[in-house]
C-alpha cells in the first residue's frame, strides 16, 4: 500500500501554521497531492483533497468515521445534539428533525426575514459607514430568535437570550482551546462569564420549553415544533430540545452572516456584476447564483474535520484508525482542476455552466448523512435578505481597509467589514457613485495564498 507525501515541516512549525494560517497550512499540503499527512503532535492528520475520495470519508464510507475533535469539544456547549452526537443517537434525532427542515415548512418564514431585513435597513443611513459584518450578525441572530422562540418572547427576553448566547459565542472559540480542561475548573473571570452565560441561556430555553408544553397552543416555531417531533416512540426530553435548540441558534447563526459578508463584499468589488445583480433582483435563480458563487470563493464552513474509526485506504493510502481526516470546502472549491478561472467571481457560471462538472467539487453544506440540515433554510434566508436589502442599498468596499481572512469555526473577515451603505441601488441617482470604479474582475488580491495553477 502507498505512503502518503508528508508536508516536510516540523511537528512544531506545523502547530504554528495551524494556529497563525490554517489554510495556508492546508493549501500546502494540497500542493503535494491528494492524500497528504501532516505530522502534528498528539494528531495524526491527513487533508484529503479530491472530489471522490472526499466524498467516500462524508457520505460512502461515513460510518467508518466520527465527527473530529472539534465538534467532540464543542458538546460542552451544545450537549448531545445533531451536530455533536454520533451513531444511532444521531441517525434518531435526524429522522425527528429532518422534516422540520422541509422546503414547505420554511417558506413560511420569508415574511418574517423579509420584514427583519427591512427592519435593518431603516437604521442604515446614506453614505455611512457601516460594520457590515456586525450588521449582518446582528440581523441573522435576530432571524434565528425570531424562526426558533416565535413571536411570543418580549424584546427584553429577546435581548437577554441574544446577550447570553452572544457571550457563548464569545467563548466559543475558547471551548476548543486544549487548556480548557484545566481553565474550565479555575475560578478565573472568563469561567466565571462563560458559566453564568450558559446558565442565562439555559434558564431561558428551559422556561421556554415548559412555557410551550404547558399551552394547548400549536406554536408555529421551530421550538413547538422540536417539542412537538415524535416517531415512532416518545418525543425529546426537556434536555434534548433544550440541545437541539441552542445548535440550532450556534449553527444557524453566524454561517449565514459570514455568507452574506462576503456577498456584499465580492458585489461591491465587481460593479459589472453588482449591477446585473440589483437589476435582477427579481430573478432568484440570479440571487441564488451569486449567493452561490460566494459560498464557492468563501466557504463559511471552510474545513470538515472526521475521526477514522477503522482503518480506511484513500487513493491506495492506508489512514490508520484514530488519524483525523480533514477535508476542505476551501481548496474544493478554489480547485483548477474543477472550475474554470477558480478565483474569478463569476455567478453566471451557475446559470450557464452544466451541474455534472462539479459533483461533489461544491459543498459548502458538507455531505452524506452528516450534511447541513439547515442548507434549505439558509438559502431561502439569505436569497431573501439579499434581494430585500438589495432593493434600497449597495455597500462600498473601501479599499484602505484590508481584507483578511479569519478561519476560525467559520470563515470570518478579521477585523470586521467596514462598507459605505448608498441608499440608491448603483444605475439610480448617486451622486458619489464613481465614474470607474476600482476593484475589478478577480479575487486575488484578498485570497492570501491563491489555488496555484500546477496542481
Ligand atoms: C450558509 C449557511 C450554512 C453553512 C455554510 C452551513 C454548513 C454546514 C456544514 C458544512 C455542515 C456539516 C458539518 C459536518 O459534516 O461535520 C453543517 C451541519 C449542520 N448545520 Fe449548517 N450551515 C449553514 C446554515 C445552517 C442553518 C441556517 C442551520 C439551522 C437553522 C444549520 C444547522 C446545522 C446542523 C443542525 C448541522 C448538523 C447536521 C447533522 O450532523 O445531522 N446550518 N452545516
Amino acid at each position: 500500500m502507498a505512503e502518503a507525501p508528508r508536508l516536510a515541516m516540523s511537528r512544531l512549525e506545523a502547530v504554528r501554521l495551524l494556529r497563525r494560517d490554517p489554510i495556508g497550512l492546508l493549501e500546502r499540503a494540497a500542493d503535494l497531492g491528494d492524500v497528504v499527512r501532516v505530522r502534528v503532535p498528539r494528531l495524526d492528520l491527513f487533508v484529503i483533497n479530491h472530489p471522490d475520495l472526499v466524498w467516500d470519508v462524508l457520505a460512502t464510507d461515513s460510518r467508518a468515521f466520527s465527527k473530529g475533535p472539534t465538534m467532540q469539544a464543542a458538546k460542552r456547549v451544545l450537549g448531545e445534539s445533531l451536530l455533536t452526537s454520533e451513531g444511532e443517537y444521531h441517525r434518531r434525532q435526524r429522522r425527528l428533525i429532518q422534516p422540520l427542515f422541509r422546503n414547505e415548512r420554511i417558506v413560511g418564514f420569508a415574511p418574517t426575514i423579509r420584514e427583519l431585513g427591512e427592519r435593518a435597513g431603516n437604521r442604515w443611513v446614506d453614505r455611512e459607514v457601516i460594520d457590515v459584518r456586525e450588521e449582518m450578525a446582528r440581523l441573522t441572530l435576530g432571524i434565528v430568535a425570531r424562526t426558533l422562540f416565535g413571536s411570543g418572547i418580549d424584546e427584553a427576553e429577546t435581548v437577554r437570550i441574544a446577550g447570553a448566547l452572544t457571550d457563548v459565542l464569545d467563548q466559543f472559540d475558547r471551548v476548543f482551546s486544549p487548556l480548557l480542561p484545566i481553565t474550565e475548573r479555575l475560578p478565573i473571570p472568563s469561567t466565571r462569564r462563560f458559566r453564568r452565560a450558559r446558565e442565562v441561556f439555559d434558564e431561558t430555553v428551559y422556561g421556554l420549553i415548559a412555557e410551550r408544553r404547558a399551552s394547548s397552543a400549536d406554536g408555529d416555531d421551530l421550538l413547538s415544533r422540536l417539542i412537538r417531533a415524535q416517531d415512532l416512540g416518545p418525543g425529546m426530553t426537556d434536555q434534548q430540545v433544550r440541545d437541539e435548540a441552542v445548535t440550532i441558534f450556534l449553527a444557524g447563526h453566524e454561517t449565514t452572516s459570514n455568507a452574506l459578508t462576503w456577498t456584499w463584499l465580492l458585489l461591491s468589488e465587481h460593479p459589472d456584476v453588482e449591477a446585473r445583480f440589483h437589476e435582477r433582483l427579481d430573478d432568484e435563480a440570479f440571487v441564488r447564483a451569486a449567493l452561490h458563487e460566494a459560498m464557492r470563493l468563501y466557504p463559511p464552513a471552510w474545513a470538515i474535520g472526521r475521526r477514522a474509526l477503522s482503518e480506511h485506504v484513500a487513493d491506495g493510502v492506508r489512514i490508520p484508525a484514530g488519524a483525523v481526516v480533514i477535508v476542505s470546502p476551501w481548496l474544493l472549491h478554489h480547485d483548477p482542476r474543477w472550475w474554470a478561472d477558480p478565483v474569478s467571481f463569476r455567478p453566471e457560471r451557475w446559470i450557464d455552466d452544466g451541474e455534472a462538472a462539479r459533483r461533489h467539487a461544491y459543498l459548502p453544506f458538507g455531505g452524506g448523512p452528516r450534511m447541513c440540515i439547515g442548507e434549505g433554510f439558509a438559502e431561502l434566508e439569505a436569497s431573501v435578505l439579499l434581494s430585500t436589502i438589495g432593493r434600497t442599498w449597495r455597500f462600498e468596499h473601501d479599499p484602505a481597509h484590508r481584507v483578511e481572512l479569519q478561519p476560525v469555526v467559520t470563515l470570518r473577515p478579521r477585523n470586521g467589514m467596514p462598507m459605505r451603505a448608498h441608499c440608491a441601488p448603483r444605475g439610480t441617482s448617486d451622486p458619489l457613485d464613481p465614474k470607474d470604479p476600482p476593484g475589478s474582475e478577480t479575487l486575488s488580491e484578498h485570497v492570501p495564498r491563491p489555488t496555484s495553477d500546477g496542481r
